[in-house]
């Protein structure tokens, strides 16, 4: 356990280092998107949320820096205003991560990981670990925003292996929603709860570029009657025509990625639409959002056995060959790519390459119970907000698993997001 924590640990930490040592120090504190923090914020603040958990919570020491606390409150600031903050400078803040992750592994050695429910099976580790890989997913978010040439290299997402298309029929019945068993699934993840949910189908795989592209092709973006009226009078006012990064180039598309200007794969998913576009192209192609209990049971249900799963091909860690994850490659990999990742029902590529925009808002389960802090969930329930399911290709394995639920307001389109459809079963498929 202490060996894995450890493990976890400094490879959120290798990540964080290859993302704010890739750029000189004028890219660390400027503000690439009113949007995004500057990637010395997001730095400092990685290490302040580890040392308030692990080095005082946990550790019961003294604090590193009592004085920062306010300044790297999320809470405290808007985005946008962070770069006028009196923030730690690349070398403080370097500094100080690195005087905080010394302590914590002090604490990790001396704590028995054992006695109270922040500890039980290394949890606030596990949370801490979380909360970097989240941040770092965040901060490849910003590198896609800046503008200037390529920093970040990657080999190329996989290319498909078996041909995916269509839909699954998952027949109604209950299955087992979220997790009290996993241990460092996050409070809203929590409890595990039956649920019925009607018979649906599913889109076996996301919808990919060329998909997208027949829609756009066919005026999707001004045809207001398959545009919410909220979606439609965003698309307006943000003057939207196309997924965002994508430029036209005579009669072809291209997309820009991380500073490199690319031609459109087709047969990825498409990435960088918002909840809104989704919904249009949704309605364009004659189906809706998967809810997002329809989501997790195509992902986690196995009919042979009735049990949830951890991911959708079973119980084992993500591996290469079963999911596009961890910054491996910065794109997301064609439909078809990973056969070995289908979920029990035959559902494709529910983990890695595109966070799922669901229909559904972010709410609590049953009996849901804040732990170990408000902040992470309960105030954002009911706002609005709309979830994505799955990960992507810039989310850690150790911040995705079937069960795991993450939220944005429906027009935001930095994230790494895209979509699956779905749609009610008709009567003679019942
Ligand atoms: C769960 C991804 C919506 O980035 O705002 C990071 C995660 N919470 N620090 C976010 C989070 C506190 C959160 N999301
Ligand atoms: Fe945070």
């Amino acid at each position: 356990m202490r060996a894995r924590i450890a493990d976890v640990l400094s490879r959120a930490r290798r990540r964080t280092t290859l993302l704010t040592d890739s750029v000189d120090e004028a890219d660390l504190v400027a503000q690439h998107s009113p949007l995004m923090s500057p990637l010395v914020w997001d730095l400092a603040h990685i290490g302040n949320q580890e040392e308030l958990w692990l080095v005082r919570d946990v550790g019961g020491r003294e604090a590193v820096r009592a004085d920062i606390d306010e300044l790297y409150d999320a809470f405290k600031h808007a985005r946008s205003n962070r770069p006028s903050l009196p923030l730690l400078n690349p070398e403080q803040a370097r500094g100080y991560i690195g005087s905080v992750r010394d302590k914590v592994l002090d604490v990790l050695d001396s704590s028995d990981l054992t006695g109270n429910e922040l500890v039980d099976n290394g949890f606030a580790f596990g949370m801490v670990a979380q909360h970097e890989q989240q941040h770092d997913e965040t901060m490849l978010a910003t590198h896609q925003l800046r503008i200037g040439a390529p920093v970040l290299s990657a080999p190329p997402a996989p290319v498909a292996q078996v041909q995916v298309g269509g839909e699954i029929v998952v027949p109604a019945g209950e299955f087992v929603m979220g997790t009290s068993a996993d241990p460092w699934a996050l409070d809203n993840e929590r409890p595990a709860h039956p649920v019925h949910v009607e018979g649906f189908a599913i889109d076996v795989a996301p919808v990919t570029n060329e998909q997208y592209l027949a829609f756009i092709d066919d005026g999707g973006y001004d045809r207001p009657e398959l545009w919410s009226e909220r979606g439609w009078a965003h698309r307006e006012e943000a003057g939207l025509v196309a997924p965002q990064f994508w430029e036209r180039d005579g009669d072809r598309w291209t997309r820009m990625s991380f500073g490199a200007r690319i031609p459109l794969r087709p047969k990825q998913p498409v990435v960088h639409v918002c909840w809104f576009e989704a919904e249009a192209y949704a309605r364009w192609a004659g189906k809706r959002l998967p809810t997002e209990t329809e989501w997790e049971k195509a992902a986690r249900f196995d009919p042979k056995t009735g049990a949830s799963r951890r991911y959708p091909w079973g119980e084992d860690e993500p591996a290469a060959h079963l999911a596009n994850l961890g910054q491996r490659h910065l794109e997301p990999a064609e439909v078809g790519a990973y056969p070995a990742g289908a979920s029990a029902t035959g559902v494709h590529q529910l983990i890695g390459d595109v966070w799922e925009w669901c229909a559904s808002g972010f709410e609590p389960y049953p009996d849901f119970r804040a732990f170990p802090y408000p902040e992470y969930s309960k105030v954002f329930f009911g706002g609005d907000y709309r979830i994505l399911r799955g990960g992507s290709f810039g989310t850690d394995e150790v911040a995705c698993r079937a069960t795991f639920r993450n939220w944005d307001h429906p027009i935001r389109r930095q994230i790494f997001a895209g979509f699956r459809l779905a749609r009610d079963l008709r009567e003679d498929e019942r």
